[in-house]
């Protein structure tokens, strides 16, 4: 591979001006390292710095709550109070450091928050359809007063980003989680929240002008979005996902972060078209598109770059290959696939509770 045109390894920069060393960065990756507060924990720092050091041009903190009643994981960290404060400030320096550019995942879980966590019944877009007698955890319907509350909460805790020494912010619109769950089909609100596309992508519009208000033109702002159906992501429609990112792009964002979970797969929607090129051909060329979802090796990640995309985002294959940027760029090399045992994890700086975390997913830790 010739290293002066390789599109792996060249600086990019973004509308708002800040430039990454190369296409790589972390996704967002809930660990469980941090206190039940939400303070940083040693174990987030050293996991995440250790990334750093590995290349990646941009690393993200894993979904970060941004207020007590959105908060999703045990051990998550926290964006929300002046007492999360001292810790992010850390993060920050520690991962800029390395040379790398450090955004927050921002987040509210919506329906998805346990209230075992919170303490309250979750709220989101619309109730949910169980009997709340039977489901102590099934979510309310959210007042418009709430609504409000949480764009609030998310420029406040992109100002808190910032004020700590973050370089941007990814505002987490995928996943099912409340910006989703807005963003849904399934969200019938007849209030100006949701109905048309127009008003279920309110609250993310709502959020991503707040914060580029309120933080500055030379803040990077993303939005990450699932595209269509998967998971948890229920009612999100290709077309319209389309249309909400360059909506997005309109109202001051620098990038959108397509989580695919498996870039070889076609769409639903529309099978013989690439998803990566739809967005690509919808946006302005200065909004850059991260992707995210099964991207191993160095030529595949070449090949989403090629697609269109900027930057890729690597999740598990950066959890088993911390140095993956630093060890792509020799000719040959082929990432670890996994399953990799405990000690060979936590010599990679993960944690014994981000080990138990990971069991959750196939072929990363081997048991026994
Ligand atoms: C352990 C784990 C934790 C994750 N946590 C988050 C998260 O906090 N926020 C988010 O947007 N996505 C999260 N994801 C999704 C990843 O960011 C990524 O999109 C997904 O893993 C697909 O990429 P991959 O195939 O490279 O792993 C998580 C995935 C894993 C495996």
């Amino acid at each position: 591979m010739d290293r002066a045109v390789d599109s792996l390894f060249a600086p990019l920069t973004f509308r708002c001006g800040v430039t990454v060393e190369n296409r790589v960065a972390l996704a967002p990756l809930t660990n469980g390292q941090s206190n039940d507060d939400g303070t940083l924990g040693r174990d987030e720092l050293l996991w995440l710095c250790r990334r750093a050091r590995g290349g990646f041009g941009l690393v993200s903190t894993c979904a970060a709550f941004v207020s007590h009643e959105g908060k999703g994981f045990v051990g998550q960290l926290g964006v929300a109070t002046d007492a999360h404060d001292e810790g992010l400030a850390t993060l920050a320096r520690s991962l800029e450091i390395e040379v790398t550019v450090p955004i927050v995942q921002l987040y509210h879980g919506g329906a998805r928050c346990p209230s075992a966590l919170t303490g309250a019944r979750p709220w989101s877009a619309v109730a949910a359809q169980e009997d709340p007698a039977t489901h102590p955890d099934a979510a309310r319907a959210g007042t418009t007063h709430e609504i409000e509350r949480a764009v609030e909460d998310f420029v406040r805790a992109a100002e808190r980003s910032k004020r700590a020494g973050f370089a941007g912010v990814e505002v987490h619109g995928a996943h099912g989680y409340l910006l989703c769950q807005f963003l849904s089909r399934h969200n019938t609100r007849e209030d100006g929240w949701g109905g048309a596309l127009e008003g279920r992508a309110r609250i993310v519009r709502e959020v991503v002008r707040g914060i580029r208000a309120r933080c500055g033109g030379d803040f990077l702002v993303g939005v990450r979005l699932s595209p269509e159906d998967f998971g948890f992501a229920a009612g999100m429609d290709l077309d319209e996902s389309v249309t909400v990112a360059r909506w997005c792009a309109e109202d001051g964002a620098d990038f959108v972060h397509l989580s695919l979970w498996d870039h070889t797969k076609p769409g639903q929607k529309r099978p013989d078209e690439d998803v990566i090129a739809l967005f690509r051909r919808a946006l302005p060329s200065d909004i850059r598109i991260l992707t995210a979802g099964k991207i191993w090796t160095p030529d595949e990640a070449r090949s989403v770059l090629a697609r269109g995309s900027d930057m890729v985002a690597l999740g598990r294959s950066a959890i088993l290959n911390p140095d993956w940027p630093m060890d792509a760029r020799t000719d040959n090399w082929a990432p670890q696939r996994g399953p990799m045992s405990a000690s060979e994890l936590a010599a990679t700086d993960i944690s014994p509770r981000f080990i138990e975390y990971l069991k959750r997913f196939k072929n990363i830790v081997r048991e026994g």
